[in-house]
């Protein structure tokens, strides 16, 4: 089929290359023409495992190119928007972009054509764009995307669920033919209820993550291991062993915002919706979580204190600082006087901008980072922090104290090269 796809994010790229590589005439569409030279010259500017050679091998074979310009999608059957919405100072969801897409694929499209609204979109915006290309012959679906990034492309192979929202059998009979979906579980439903699910699903897993988080501080006050009790709510079907896992809190450009949208919607129709309120209250206190346990056990304090940031991605596997919980925190602990230095592997591909804004000075070294330092926060589960010299660290910051946020390294190997070790959730730990 002749596929666009309007925005070339983490969410429009991987669905474009994933839908050329399975032999659909894709044409990407970004407003950013920086963007769309650096995508046509076959360069990635997203760090996603497997996207660079499926960028280059669709590119090659001429099933995928990109455009800065909307009348280059006139030929397409089915266009897919992929562009952002992020949150307003009152948390509703800002759907500027998506309004400014569908004004041009109203004006481009041919009729027949299908709009998919990907983006992660307020209920009742599907609906919205439904009435707005009324007469047209255009239709629209809502078509919510659940990949992480990390793991896009192969979320994008291996979905758990295709959920589309539709007022239109035929269009929706038309992109489950774009998707092909094999074994998946394709959930048909309202266009309201595929945009409330989505964000349903998001906030059930900050949810999730909020309470492993306050367990963990539990887990260190009665001397219990939170792995452990995440282990046995794990083994429970019901409970599921996924988003237990305690850290700095969950960041990232989907869970905050959605949430907050979530929130929004409710307040609009009169519905609180306290547990999401509640776990994006846990989520803010992490950083007076982490604060009280570096005041508690550093030497001396924090006002005049040297502190290590280890992992400045709001997760490990990508290079996306948005809402990361390492910036956050760490501006926290400046704003309180500490001094911040801090190192992720993924440094060179970190969004410099986001990086000069905040209070970190980014050293491209761990041990340079670590130099002298009163305390090392570890906040993105980066595997490599584990094979980091902690002999070597120790003698450079004979008196760090290791805040694990993440429970990510061996701490019988961290108090063996003579630094003490807290964990989350452990004991002793914080
Ligand atoms: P992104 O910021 O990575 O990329 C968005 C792209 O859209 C950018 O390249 C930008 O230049 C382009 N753009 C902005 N306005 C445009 C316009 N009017 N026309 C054409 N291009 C335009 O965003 P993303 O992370 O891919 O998220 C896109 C949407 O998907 C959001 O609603 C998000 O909530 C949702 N979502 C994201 C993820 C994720 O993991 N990132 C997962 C599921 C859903
Ligand atoms: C999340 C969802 O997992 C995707 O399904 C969804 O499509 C996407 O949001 C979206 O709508 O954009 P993502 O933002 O890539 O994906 O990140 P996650 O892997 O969900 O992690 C979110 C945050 O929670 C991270 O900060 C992560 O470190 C944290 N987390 C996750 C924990 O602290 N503990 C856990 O057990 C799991």
């Amino acid at each position: 089929m002749r596929i666009g796809v309007v925005g070339a994010g983490y969410v429009g790229l991987t669905s474009a290359v994933c839908l050329a590589e399975r032999g659909h005439a894709t044409v990407c569409v970004d407003v950013d023409a920086q963007r769309v030279r650096t995508l046509t010259a076959g360069e990635a500017p997203i760090d996603e495992p497997g996207l660079p050679q499926l960028l280059a091998s669709t590119l090659r074979d001429g099933t995928l190119r990109f455009s800065g310009r909307f009348e280059d999608l006139a030929e397409c059957e089915v266009v897919f928007v992929c562009v952002p919405t992020p949150s307003r100072p009152d948390g509703s969801a800002d759907i500027t972009a998506v309004d400014a897409a569908v004004g041009q694929l109203n004006r481009t499209l041919h009729p027949g054509a299908v709009v998919v609204m990907k983006s992660t979109v307020p209920v009742g915006t599907t609906r919205m764009v439904i009435d707005r290309l009324h007469g047209t012959g255009i239709s629209a679906v809502s078509n919510p995307e659940f990949l992480r990034e990390s793991h896009a492309i192969y979320d994008f192979r291996h979905p758990d669920r295709i959920l589309i929202g539709a007022a239109d059998d035929r269009a929706a009979d038309v992109l489950q033919t774009v998707y092909g979906v094999g074994d998946t579980e394709v959930l048909r439903m309202s266009p309201e209820s595929a945009e409330l699910a989505k964000y349903a699903s998001n906030a059930f897993l900050a949810v999730k993550i909020s309470y492993a988080n306050s367990l963990a501080q539990l887990c260190s006050r009665v001397g219990a291991d939170v792995a452990d009790v995440a282990r046995c709510m794990g083994a429970d079907v019901r409970i599921g062993k996924h988003f237990l896992q305690p850290g700095p809190g969950w960041g990232g450009s989907c869970l905050p915002k959605d949430t907050a949208a979530l929130l929004d919607t409710g307040r609009r129709n009169g519905v609180e919706l306290a547990e999401v309120a509640s776990a994006r209250d846990t989520n803010l206190g992490q950083a007076d979580r982490i604060v009280a346990a570096l005041s508690q056990s550093m030497a001396g304090p924090l006002a005049t204190a040297r502190i290590a940031a280890f992992g400045l991605t709001f997760k490990a596997g990508t290079c996306d600082v948005r809402d990361s919980p390492a910036l956050f925190i760490s501006d926290r602990l400046a704003s309180l006087g500490a001094q911040v230095s801090g190192y992720d592997p993924r440094l060179a591909m970190i969004d410099q901008d986001t990086l000069r804004r905040s209070s970190i000075g980014a050293v491209d070294d761990a041990y340079l980072a670590a130099k002298a330092a009163d305390a090392i926060v570890v906040f993105t589960e980066w595997p490599e922090f584990r094979d980091l010299d902690w002999f070597r660290i120790a003698g450079q910051a004979p008196a760090a104290v290791v805040l694990d946020t993440r429970n990510l390294l061996d701490p019988t190997e961290i108090r063996h090269a003579g630094l003490r070790y807290l964990g989350n959730g452990k004991v002793p730990g914080f």
